[in-house]
């Protein structure tokens, strides 16, 4: 008799009793038990494979066949089996569900109405040609007032109305300081626009919050007339509110710019009869500011003898107030559902 004898035997008493096993197995861990059993480290079958070494050399593919039928007969059990355990789990977590109950809806979100009227301005502006850009909110003195012309004594600069640190750095009251922050790094042609925060020392109320949102614009090139100015803003305008709204320039002041407006546009705002609005600060950037800036710089990249521009500013809150006729700004800030819901 050969020495393999006994080893086809073992092989044989090993697959009939794994597939016992495996048949008796309920539970996806009973069933994991019988594959360690046979095929793990320490496995019966395993084991018996390591026993090939002391099969005669005339033996060896004889047995390492059957070993290999049996790996494969064993493999095959135990997967059918664990396809069935799964099958019966999942059927059990079904049972008593009504599946054909309509599905519960998800709520669907919708963007803050400030998201929508910021993404329209910069869209529109885009299409124009100008590009983002923006600046710290704690800005200095020199970006935020100084290199705008704007005297120490003016009012904005005040301790009262504006958040100083003891540093005496400050949140910015303005986006203007955005149009200083890019003329420094980049020499004309600029043609950028800035939505950012603004922080105001202001008594909260309906129509004011301590924080709120503006947009700058800058163009600054070499033939960059009055004319441009009307023309863009006037564009903007009516792509904001629509084509037949009049735009008027009304003459103003600003420290940074000169000739400087005011912008107001002739709405209806829901409920209210129409009637001029005013909706942005904008004018010819003043060649002291171009001044300032080749100081900082240490060039002339901006001479006040060639260069032109005009910026704009204008406040997001308010052009989302006036578009949905929102009479508390407060409400902005709130996130209180019912109030947002209607924006979807
Ligand atoms: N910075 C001004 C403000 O906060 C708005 C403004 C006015 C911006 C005129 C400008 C401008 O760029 O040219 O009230």
């Amino acid at each position: 008799m050969s020495a393999a004898f006994p080893m086809k035997e073992q092989i044989g008493f090993i697959q009939t009793d794994a597939l016992t096993q495996i048949a008796a197995a309920d539970t996806e861990r009973t069933l994991d038990d019988a594959r360690v059993a046979v095929l793990g480290k320490k496995g019966t079958l395993t084991q018996a494979a390591a026993g090939i070494k002391t099969v005669p050399p005339e033996d060896k593919a004889a047995v390492g066949q059957l070993l290999n039928a049996a790996r494969a007969a064993i493999t095959a059990a135990l997967e059918a089996k664990q396809a069935a355990l799964r099958e019966i789990a999942d059927r059990a977590a079904l049972a008593g569900i009504d599946a054909t109950l309509p599905a519960r809806s998800l709520p669907v979100g919708s963007l803050h109405p400030l998201t929508q009227i910021r993404d329209q301005a910069i869209g529109i502006l885009r299409r124009m040609g100008f590009v983002l850009a923006d600046g710290p909110e704690i800005e200095d003195e020199f970006h935020c007032f100084d290199a705008l012309n704007t005297p120490a004594d003016h009012p904005a600069r005040n301790e009262k109305d504006t958040f100083y640190f003891d540093s005496g750095k400050l949140l910015r009251t303005h986006t203007s300081s955005v149009q200083i922050r890019t003329m420094e790094a980049q020499a004309p042609p600029i043609r950028i626009i800035a939505p950012g925060s603004a922080y105001r020392r202001d008594e909260i109320d309906a129509t004011h919050l301590s924080v709120f949102n503006q947009l700058e614009g800058l163009y600054v090139g070499t033939d960059v007339s009055l004319p441009d100015l009307k023309g863009t803003l006037e564009y903007f305008f009516h792509g904001l509110f629509g084509t037949s709204t009049e735009v008027r320039f009304r003459p103003h002041f600003f420290p940074f710019t000169e000739p400087s407006f005011e912008i107001d546009v002739k709405l209806q705002i829901r409920g209210q009869a129409p009637r001029w609005i005013e909706v942005a600060g904008c004018g010819m950037v003043d060649p002291a500011v171009f001044d300032a800036i080749n100081r900082s710089r240490q060039d002339t990249a901006f001479d006040p003898e060639k260069t032109t521009g005009f910026a704009f500013g204008m406040g997001l809150d308010r052009l989302a107030m006036i578009r949905w006729g929102i009479k508390d700004i407060r409400l902005l800030i709130e996130n209180d559902v019912r109030f947002l819901r209607q924006f979807g």
